[in-house]
């Protein structure tokens, strides 16, 4: 799955810390968190007919993350929802957005990676791009990479941060095998996730997805725990292997970018139901109508 370029994003504007800029002219100091250290806190969020989904859950994970990378500023919630406002508005942004969230610690006063050489506040950048969910409607092919995701003591996956090297190495491996994604194992060998998306499997009627251990608190894995405990689907958070994914009746990812994809080819085996099993497809069905419902009104 590669992503192209759209030339509805041609001329998009973007938002550095309330000011609006095109595209081309967009830019962030050297000296600034992101680029010296990767000292910077992300989330992605999704417009649905100027709705955004899960909007007070978002912005509550990019403050807790901020939080634990104990930045000293931290823009509040109404601050923030201003300005992805102001940004879909010079956008003429109503469905079909994608917006990226970044806080970084801000700019620096000479080059380091000392939190203490910060006094300028925050840098918030709101990008909001035309960008319908990424897998479309096919199923994708998975392989395992050989990059393992960080346990919770080396670098809690609690914290949604910008270093993403671990997920760019994974997504360089499936690349490279001509696959879509890659499975993430955590260091006990379970699977953590993919390189972007949390991963479900269906087996003899009940939906399962690994603990939160490994992997980021995602939101859109939190709804479909949430919609299948509404639907009385049965559901487990437990620890998982690779085998039971290769055996699994139906496996599917979740996030925001994506939305909810099924899995078809894990390392070369054909998932039970290679079409999309019956529990994938309610699910999906569900989420959609949540998509369509619900959400904080802000373009
Ligand atoms: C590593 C990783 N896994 C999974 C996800 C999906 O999480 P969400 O459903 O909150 O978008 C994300 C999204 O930010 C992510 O960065």
């Amino acid at each position: 799955m590669l992503q192209t370029f759209s030339e509805k994003n041609k001329d998009l504007i973007v938002n550095i810390n309330g000011k609006l800029v095109h595209r081309d002219r967009a830019g962030i100091s050297p000296f600034d968190s992101a680029v010296q250290g990767g000292d910077a806190v992300w989330e992605g969020l999704r417009l649905y007919q100027r709705r955004i989904f899960k909007l007070s859950e978002h912005l509550d994970r990019l403050r807790s993350s901020a939080v634990a990378l104990a930045f000293a500023q931290i823009p509040t919630h109404a601050e923030i929802t201003r300005e992805i406002a102001r940004t879909l508005e010079a956008n003429a942004m109503t469905d079909g957005v994608h917006i990226r969230l970044t806080l970084t610690r801000g700019v620096k006063y000479t080059s380091g990676m000392d939190p203490r050489i910060n006094n300028s506040g925050p840098t918030l950048i709101v990008l909001a791009e035309h960008k319908p969910p990424v897998y479309g409607n096919k199923g994708i092919s998975l392989i395992t990479s050989a990059i393992r995701r960080f346990p919770p003591d080396c670098m809690d996956p609690k914290v949604h941060h910008c270093n993403l090297i671990q997920s760019i190495l994974a997504k360089i491996q499936a690349n490279q095998a001509g696959a879509d994604d890659a499975v993430m194992l955590d260091m006990h060998g379970f699977v953590a996730e993919t390189n972007a998306t949390h991963l479900f499997l269906v087996a003899g009627g009940t939906v399962m997805t690994p603990r939160c251990v490994a992997c980021p608190e995602g939101i859109t894995r939190a709804t479909v725990i949430d919609l299948c405990r509404a639907s009385t689907i049965p559901i487990q958070e437990k620890d998982l292997s690779l085998t039971e994914f290769y055996r699994a009746d139906e496996v599917f990812c979740t996030g925001t970018m994506g939305e909810m994809v099924r899995v078809e080819q894990i390392d070369g085996r054909t998932i039970a139901w290679p079409g999309g099993g019956p529990v994938t497809a309610r699910l999906t069905g569900l989420f959609r109508e949540l998509t369509a419902r619900e959400g904080t009104l802000v373009a």
